[in-house]
């Protein structure tokens, strides 16, 4: 006999079903401070996401050449360039991800805790807008200083009643992957296994690679954790240095964004297997309302605040725990009074 409904394909019938699984999502993405030394080689990295079906490039300076040079790749990824501040509505509009590389960089001698005069501005009315036109989206900070311009952007989102914290993220990867690479160059371990878990903060001493922690397990003399940990933590200087006033980290931040913002897209597709070390509000350390450490991403981004690693540290780690603590609650804390102060 005749049946009017159409069968439905066995394949459409198997891709409805993946819809649902991971995997399948495609995101918009939007960069603000793309022209930039961080913003170019991580709109790059970005255009080659397949997770990324539209990319959204905002500077005050040079987006169009950028935007035209990027446009030619042949990627899913559609970009488009805006610039000046009447452009970020339609920018921020839709945007599942915004990333904050925008600001200035270090020079030589100078601390990140320097930049905070100019940086700190920036982030704030950036935020703001983020606010007003992309309020659901999840937000990397990039900017420096990490440890204040986190907490001002969250104040920023309360004082606009858009302040989800699972969505607010400094990104600290940076650390982590350069703990990898040293820490494989220095055990003669595969680089890709190597996985060091980076906690506190991001600059100087409140940098907190736990080495006791890492995997594959690897043994070290107490030279070695010190050493190891004072090249972790100063290597943003290394660079600086060898720029002589041109700048900081610029390939390998891109590199690091760029991993974190797969990593968070991944989350937001389903993935079930994805951690990450980030700078985030958290109670694992319970004077500190901002704390990196490792977090499951997931659907609404940080699903779950870890903090496991924090058990069992060695006496060297558990005292610079200690040490780092004050230092952090007080950037934390300009951050929060710069707001404040700021309306
Ligand atoms: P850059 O000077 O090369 O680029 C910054 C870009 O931001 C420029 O294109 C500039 O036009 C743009 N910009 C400035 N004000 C803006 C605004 N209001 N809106 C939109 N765009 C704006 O600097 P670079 O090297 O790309 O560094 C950017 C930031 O990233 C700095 O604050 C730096 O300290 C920080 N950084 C963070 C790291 C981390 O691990 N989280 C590592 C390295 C740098």
């Amino acid at each position: 006999s005749l049946t009017l409904r159409p069968r439905v394909p066995r394949s459409r019938a198997v891709s409805r079903v993946v819809v649902a699984q991971a995997g399948s999502g495609s995101y918009k993405v939007a960069i603000l401070g793309a022209a930039g030394g961080i913003g170019q080689p991580l709109s790059l990295l970005a255009k080659m996401s397949p997770l990324v079906s539209a990319l959204h490039l905002y500077d005050i300076a040079n987006v169009e050449p950028v935007t035209a040079d990027l446009s030619h790749c042949n990627t899913p990824a559609q970009v488009a360039g805006f610039t000046g501040k009447d452009a970020l509505a339609g920018c921020l509009s839709g945007a599942d991800v915004v990333v904050i590389p925008a600001g200035v960089p270090r020079k030589p001698g100078m601390t990140r805790d320097d930049l905070f005069s100019v940086n700190a501005g920036i982030v704030r009315d950036l935020v703001a807008a983020v606010a007003d036109h992309a309020p659901g989206a999840l937000v990397h900070v990039i900017s420096n200083p990490v440890n204040s311009t986190v907490p001002i952007a969250a104040e920023v989102l309360k004082q606009k009643g858009a302040y989800d914290p699972r969505r607010l993220f400094g990104v600290t990867t940076l650390g982590v992957v350069r703990a990898n690479a040293f820490v494989a160059a220095r055990k003669g371990l595969p680089v890709a296994e190597v996985d060091v878990p980076v906690v506190g903060g991001h600059a100087a001493a409140t940098i907190l690679p736990l080495l006791s922690k890492a995997r594959p397990k690897a043994a070290f003399t107490d030279e070695e954790v010190e050493e190891l940990t004072a090249r972790i933590r100063d290597a943003g200087t290394e660079v600086v240095e060898a720029k002589a006033g041109a700048g900081s980290a610029t390939l390998s931040m891109a590199y690091a964004a760029a991993r974190f913002l797969e990593a968070s897209l991944r989350g937001l597709d389903g993935h079930d297997d994805v951690y990450e070390c980030t700078y985030v509000q958290s109670q694992v350390v319970p004077e500190l309302p901002f704390f990196a450490c490792r977090v499951k991403l997931g659907r609404d981004g940080v699903e779950e605040v870890l903090g496991s690693e924090l058990r069992g540290l060695t006496d060297y780690e558990a005292r610079e725990l200690e040490d780092l603590k004050p230092k952090l609650k007080a950037s934390i804390d300009k951050g929060i009074a710069y707001v404040q102060q700021n309306q």
